[in-house]
């Protein structure tokens, strides 16, 4: 059996990962791979696939699936192509979109047509629905486990209810630097995305400054890396966790910050680890886990497995039915146990604000701030604008650039456009815009017209 999925922004991958920790109680053989790593050409000879799908942009199919999905509409494939294959597809949309879930509808579709035999009828997750997209993929597990009339067995890698992703070892080794703001990664964050360090050249306020919602322009010198980019494109950021955070926390388990840990990861689905070991325990929790995530409902249910109070217990189970957070003291697991469950620290996706050509060399984004009082009333920051928020000129962050969906008309083209970009909803056609005039050094002439329209809901730029 093999799970196959597609992600935009890493929702997918962590449900993903759900799916493989819920089969493993039952079966030994389930294959995880991104669409992207999959060869297509080996789909016909599969047994079952599962699919987990995301809908982005104005409902399209995600960038880094195309290739599969030229090789699903390829005109020779035969109608019986895929008669062995037995199949189930998750979507994951939002029902606020025209086009809910329009990626997962068009493979289900096409799957049918080349003769794959649905295991289940698609179901699609809905951000918009209460339970969230992890109620619709829970229920979905349960049908499937059914269809596919599956035993319970106990095997590893699950153990009670815990799935080890990584073994974590004390090390005795020293570490080059303990410092938590030093970046120390690998070279690739997927065997698809290669990300590269670029340099904070300035990072400038774009509001005034007693406005209540902060928005910054942060500049990078992408000189030395081998980054292309096209308006409309989007740049991945990875952030770090701030050593205020990191401290807390380290200090609330009772752990030592500077233990030195050697980190394997223990199958294909563990995320990849951010940063080279051995490391120090504060260095793996600023790159690796967001402190600030919006836990799942399984990380109630698997911290619950470490609450030595009852009645902590009882309260983590509760929360793992319904939606919850509370600041649970005495349930404290062992750092290996603790980072299983610890949400991974994903890169976040920011339009590009700068022109490929006017800014050659260089990588603009516009950034809002995300700060909020959570319902207990705590302040809480986004993780990665707090952490654009706090770079300084001559940082160094870790990047990568993939196309967007936003598709602008050629410069030369002098068909009349209209763009509206409220907030920094503005960043690509700034891009596109800046890039028209370093081309014809002119923007609006009598035969080409380009209007923008953009609004600011705190106050003006
Ligand atoms: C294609 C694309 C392009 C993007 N381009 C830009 C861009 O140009 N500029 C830009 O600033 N952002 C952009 N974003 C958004 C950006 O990727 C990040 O999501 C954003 O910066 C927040 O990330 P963060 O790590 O700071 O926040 P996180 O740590 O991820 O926190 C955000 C989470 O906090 C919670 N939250 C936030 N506000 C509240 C609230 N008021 N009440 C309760 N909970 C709340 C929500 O759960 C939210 O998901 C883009 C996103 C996409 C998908
Ligand atoms: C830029 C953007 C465009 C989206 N477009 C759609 C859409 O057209 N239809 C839909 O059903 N959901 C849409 N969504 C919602 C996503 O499918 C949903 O948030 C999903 O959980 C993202 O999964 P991922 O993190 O694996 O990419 C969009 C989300 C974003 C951020």
């Amino acid at each position: 059996m093999r799970l196959l999925y597609a992600t935009e922004t890493g929702t997918a991958a962590e449900l993903s990962q759900l799916v493989a920790e819920h089969f493993a109680k039952y079966i030994s053989h389930l294959k995880v791979l991104e669409l992207c790593d999959y060869d297509q050409t080996q789909l016909p000879l599969e047994d079952i696939v599962l699919f987990i799908i995301s809908t982005t942009g104005d409902g399209e199919v995600y960038s880094d699936m195309r290739n599969f999905w030229r090789f699903l509409l390829l005109k020779n494939l035969p109608a019986h192509s895929l008669s062995q294959v037995q199949y189930a597809v998750f979507g994951l949309g939002d029902s606020s979109y025209l086009r809910f879930n329009a990626a997962a509808r068009k493979l289900d579709k096409r799957l049918q047509h080349l003769g794959a035999r649905p295991l289940l009828p698609i179901k699609l997750g809905d951000e918009q629905e209460r339970n969230g997209l992890e109620g619709a993929l829970q229920d979905w597990l349960v049908q499937l486990t059914d269809k596919l009339q599956l035993e319970e067995v106990r095997m590893n890698p699950s153990t009670d209810g815990v799935f080890y992703y990584y073994r974590v070892k004390e090390s005795l080794q020293s570490v080059k630097s303990t410092s938590i703001d030093k970046w120390n990664a690998g070279e690739c964050c997927s065997s698809q995305q290669f990300f590269w360090e670029a340099k904070v050249i300035s990072n400038q306020l774009l509001v005034e400054e007693d406005c209540e919602h902060e928005v910054r322009q942060i500049s990078l010198n992408i000189e030395n890396s081998s980054i292309t980019y096209k308006p409309g494109d989007v740049v991945y950021i990875y952030p770090k966790n701030s050593v205020a955070e990191v401290g807390k926390l380290i200090k609330m388990m009772g752990y030592n910050p500077k233990q030195v840990l050697e980190v394997e990861r223990l199958n294909d689905i563990a995320p990849v680890l951010n940063l080279s070991c051995p490391c120090t325990l504060e260095s793996l929790v600023a790159s690796q886990f967001d402190l600030y995530a919006l836990p799942r409902r399984t990380f109630f249910r698997k911290l619950a497995k470490f609450a030595k109070d009852s009645e902590e217990r009882d309260r983590l189970l509760y929360f793992s039915t319904s939606e919850g957070a509370d600041d649970f003291r005495h349930c404290r697991p062992c750092i290996e146990d603790l980072i299983q469950f610890l949400p991974p620290l994903r890169p976040r996706p920011f339009s590009i604000a700068s022109s490929p050509t006017y800014h050659s060399g260089t990588l603009q984004v516009c950034v809002s701030i995300v700060k909020y009082q959570d319902c207990f009333g705590f302040w809480r920051q986004g993780v990665c604008s707090s952490f654009l928020k706090r770079s300084k000129c001559g940082d160094v962050i870790p990047v990568f650039v993939k196309r967007g969906s936003l598709k602008f008309p050629q410069v030369t083209d002098k068909k009349p456009c209209i763009m509206i970009g409220p907030g920094t909803g503005v960043a690509p056609f700034r891009s596109y815009l800046w890039e028209c005039f370093a081309h014809h050094r002119y923007i609006v002439t009598q035969d080409s017209c380009r209007i923008l329209f953009f609004g600011f809901a705190h106050c003006i730029f």
